[in-house]
């Protein structure tokens, strides 16, 4: 067993403390490369998200992540929350059939499918310079071990998020300035940092 429906709650909790402790963060680096409303847009977003879990009594992780994603589309202006609402909306059907408890095969399966919405959402791939260029390295190696490593979750996902710094943006707002991408973060991929280093922490618990 790998994730409990508890263990979920405290996921979202936990990420939703990170988004709202860096929200002038994230919209800073949004303000660098797009419209500088990324860390509203999260703060926002996940606020929702805590009111509506909050309230809610929860049988199974795939009803957790099924109110996440709605709560992401539908209050989220911008392109990140329908991209994060798809990835949490293609989790929770992936893990429809798990009830109270995820392994971890069915999680990594989760993550796969998490991602593939967020790519067919948003029609970009690995080295655009977006979300993806966290969520695309997280699962590689979910795939490659038999077990998470917290520690190594973590540090992959913080390698990731460093290298989009290195990254001509050619998805999104960010693509509009082309060279002048290069040397910033991007936004996105920050915040999906932020959700596995939350990851990371409800594990290692
Ligand atoms: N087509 C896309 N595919 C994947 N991620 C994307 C795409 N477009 C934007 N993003 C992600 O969304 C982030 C911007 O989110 P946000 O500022 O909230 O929305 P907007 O770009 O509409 O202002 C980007 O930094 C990037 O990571
Ligand atoms: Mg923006």
């Amino acid at each position: 067993m790998l994730l409990t429906v508890q263990d979920s709650i405290n996921w979202i909790r936990l990420t939703n403390g990170k988004v709202q402790e860096n929200r002038e963060y994230l919209t800073t680096l949004d303000q660098a490369i797009g419209d500088g409303d990324h860390g509203i847009n999260m703060s926002r977003g996940f606020n929702e998200v805590m009111s509506k879990v909050h309230v809610s009594e929860y049988e199974t992780v795939a009803e957790v992540f099924k109110d996440v994603a709605m709560t992401l589309i539908s209050k989220v202006g911008g392109a990140s929350g329908p991209l994060y609402g798809t990835a949490f909306l293609k989790m929770s059907t992936a893990l429809k059939g798990n009830g109270k408890e995820v392994d971890f095969t069915s999680f990594t399966n989760a993550i796969d499918e998490g991602l593939k919405g967020i790519v067919m959402r948003g029609k970009a791939k690995e080295g655009d310079k977006t979300m993806i260029d966290v969520w695309a390295p997280v699962l590689k190696l979910l795939k490659e071990s038999e077990e998470v490593d917290p520690e190594q979750l973590a540090v992959t996902a913080k390698v990731a998020v460093e290298a989009t710094k290195h990254i001509k943006a050619t998805k999104g707002r960010a693509a509009y300035l082309g060279d002048r991408s290069i040397e910033h973060i991007d936004p996105g991929a920050m915040s999906s940092y932020y959700l596995f280093e939350a990851l990371a922490e409800v594990l290692s618990t």
